[in-house]
């Protein structure tokens, strides 16, 4: 390995879906109200796909803006790795529906699945093949249409996701400052019923076992999980930005409930200034949540270059992580 080579955040895109659904639209079908989302989540309105649109479409639209953002053309892409639990198909994987779309060259690309850390877990397999020198451009997409796979009879989930992509460019660089300074990741398997996604291909349900058709969450379970995990996360950074000799100026969380981040902030004694917010806009869109987000802090100007961004995100696997970046 090339000890010198850094991987830099060269540009970022994100794409979301032209139809606003508001929390008044749940009233007609369930019982809830606009006032338990916005108190209880922080939820406001969330975007959901038009029949034409996919996690694929979504995930090329992203694509296209980080490239143009990197200034690099489609044929410079080394590999595609795409996160995502609502790809369009289990075969071809949507990193090579992308693949095409863009007109890359025969390059290696490939789905993952890691639920809402599935971006974290795309920067870190980008960061390594950039480091051993197999890879100089690397494109990483979360994208996610959750709408599609919602029970909206069920209040206590179809109202906290959202559709969308978000990407980024991860490219080569010799310089020091700059680039991904630490990653770290993490599963447990044993939780995994707290939070469930069906498959496509439906797995054989044991006799008596129900079959997993819709998104199906222990809301307290997760939220516990969920401040617990975010809190390690920011206690490592911490740690870790002091020994690099760096300090945080923007966090960047995955965006599940207003409420599992400010119990978070309190508990660590991060400054909320220092954190982007945006799900009272977009939901949870789970492998999208931490790239929309990006994206959005990069062309607000709350992330500029030279600033050091926390990517922290937590989901089902369970799966949790985070990463540091100097931008
Ligand atoms: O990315 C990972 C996936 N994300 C998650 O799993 C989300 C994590 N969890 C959460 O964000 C929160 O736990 C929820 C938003 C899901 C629920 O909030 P909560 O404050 O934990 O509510 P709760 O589950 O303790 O439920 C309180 C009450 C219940 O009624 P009863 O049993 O007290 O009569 C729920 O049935 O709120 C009821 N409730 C609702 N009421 C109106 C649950 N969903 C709704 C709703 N509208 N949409």
């Amino acid at each position: 390995m090339n000890r010198k080579t850094k991987t830099v955040l060269r540009g970022t895109g994100s794409c979301l879906p032209s139809r606003i659904v508001a929390n008044d639209e749940f009233v007609r079908t369930i019982d809830t109200s606009d006032e338990w989302i916005r108190t209880r989540t922080g939820i406001h309105e969330r975007r959901f796909a038009s029949p034409g649109e996919t996690s694929a479409t979504l995930a090329i639209a992203a694509a296209r803006k980080a490239l143009s953002k990197a200034k690099l053309d489609p044929h410079e892409i080394d590999l595609i790795i795409c996160a995502t639990i609502t790809p369009d198909m289990m075969s071809p994987a949507n990193a090579c529906t992308i693949q095409a779309a863009l007109g890359c060259r025969q390059i290696p690309a490939f789905d993952i699945s890691a639920a809402c850390t599935g971006f974290i877990y795309a920067m870190s397999i980008g960061d390594q093949f950039i480091r051993s020198g197999t890879a100089k451009n690397v494109l990483i997409v979360g994208t996610e249409v959750l709408s599609r796979a919602m029970d909206f009879t069920d209040r206590n989930t179809c109202i906290l996701f959202g559709d969308g992509a978000g990407a980024a460019v991860l490219s080569a660089s010799d310089q020091e400052t700059s680039g991904i300074q630490y990653i770290s990741l993490y599963s447990d398997g044993v939780n995994q019923n707290l939070i469930q996604a069906p498959a496509r291909v439906i797995k054989q349900a044991a006799p008596g076992e129900a079959t997993v058709e819709h998104v199906r969450i222990h809301g307290r379970e997760v939220f516990r999980f969920a401040v617990y995990r975010m809190v390690e996360l920011i206690q490592e950074a911490t740690l870790m930005v002091e020994r690099l000799g760096l300090k945080i100026d923007l966090m960047v969380p995955h965006q599940v409930n207003r409420r599992i981040i400010d119990s978070a902030l309190s508990s660590t004694g991060f400054p909320v200034e220092k954190v982007m917010i945006n799900l009272d806009r977009y939901g949870n869109t789970s492998a999208a949540s931490v790239p929309i987000a990006l994206d959005g802090a990069i062309r607000e100007g709350r992330a500029k270059p030279g600033d050091t961004v926390l990517l922290v995100a937590f989901g089902g696997g369970l799966t949790w992580g985070s990463a540091i970046v100097t931008l």
